[in-house]
């Protein structure tokens, strides 16, 4: 099988390992997916990692992300970071909009695109998270939901193809142990396809949309084969080098 997309496998570490650790579980990934020249691998560590695991993997080509930014370049914004700050601590990648930040830090729809804005317009690549609730999936509210967060954002994607991704993670899946089977995932890829594709047909070609979810080793052949399934946003198995290798190798088998 060949995926129409490079595969795309990123760690999202959210608030886990923010010093010493971090370099040792970088240098992990590092050595276990050092093999694989088909797949992209990110890590995202918490901001207090950033540089030194930038400079553990420096000449690798694990590249590494942030969790968030704030949209602001500089000022008075107590305990946030900008987008150049994060650029110059050798961050590459940003995770917007995850489901976290929209639950419990009140991120709407309209600051994840401005944030995404900011993010491209400075050189970070955006990975820009939609989902939905349990309770909106048993009301069959899920593609509209999907699409009503997709739609603040999509023609900001535009404007670069192919250099932001799209993470679609069901909230009800983010560690649970629950995944969404290959099946529910794609119909939702699909979507999120479609709508890229009446934008134009090129950032539909080139955007990645991953799955994430209680994605682990043993799941992740069964979803990263699904179509429209680029890549990955791992949290629980990202924590392990090798969980989070077997995941990448999954990837590499398939592109
Ligand atoms: P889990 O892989 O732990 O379910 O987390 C998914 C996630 O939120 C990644 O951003």
């Amino acid at each position: 099988m060949n995926k129409a997309r490079r595969p795309l496998i990123a760690g999202n570490w959210k608030m886990n390992h923010g010093g010493a650790n971090a370099c040792n579980l970088a240098s992990a990934v590092k050595r276990t997916t050092a093999e694989f020249d088909k797949v992209d691998v990110v890590v995202c560590p918490p901001f207090t990692a950033i540089a030194w695991v930038a400079e553990e993997l420096r000449g690798s080509a694990v590249q590494v992300g942030a969790q968030n930014v704030h949209p602001k370049d500089s000022g008075a914004f107590t305990g946030e970071v900008s987008a150049s700050m994060l650029l110059d601590a050798g961050a590459r990648w940003v995770i917007l909009g995850h489901s976290e930040r929209r639950a419990m830090f009140g991120e709407t729809d309209t600051l994840v695109a401005e944030k995404t804005r900011v993010a491209l317009d400075v050189g970070l690549r955006p990975i820009v998270c939609v989902g939905e609730l349990l309770e909106e999936r048993e009301k069959g509210q899920t593609l509209d939901v999907v699409k009503r967060q997709l739609n603040a954002f999509a023609s900001i994607l535009a404007d670069k193809p192919g250099v932001g991704a799209i993470a679609y993670e069901p909230v009800w899946a983010i560690g649970t142990g629950k995944t969404a089977g290959p099946a529910e995932a794609q119909e939702v890829h699909a979507m999120i396809r479609a709508r890229l594709r009446e934008i134009s047909a090129e950032v539909a070609e080139k955007t990645r949309i991953l799955y994430g979810g209680s994605m682990k080793a043993s799941n992740a052949e069964g979803l990263l084969a699904c179509e429209d399934v680029d890549g990955g946003l791992i949290g629980g198995a990202s924590l392990k080098a090798e969980d989070f290798a077997g995941i990448a190798l999954a990837g590499q088998k398939l592109a």
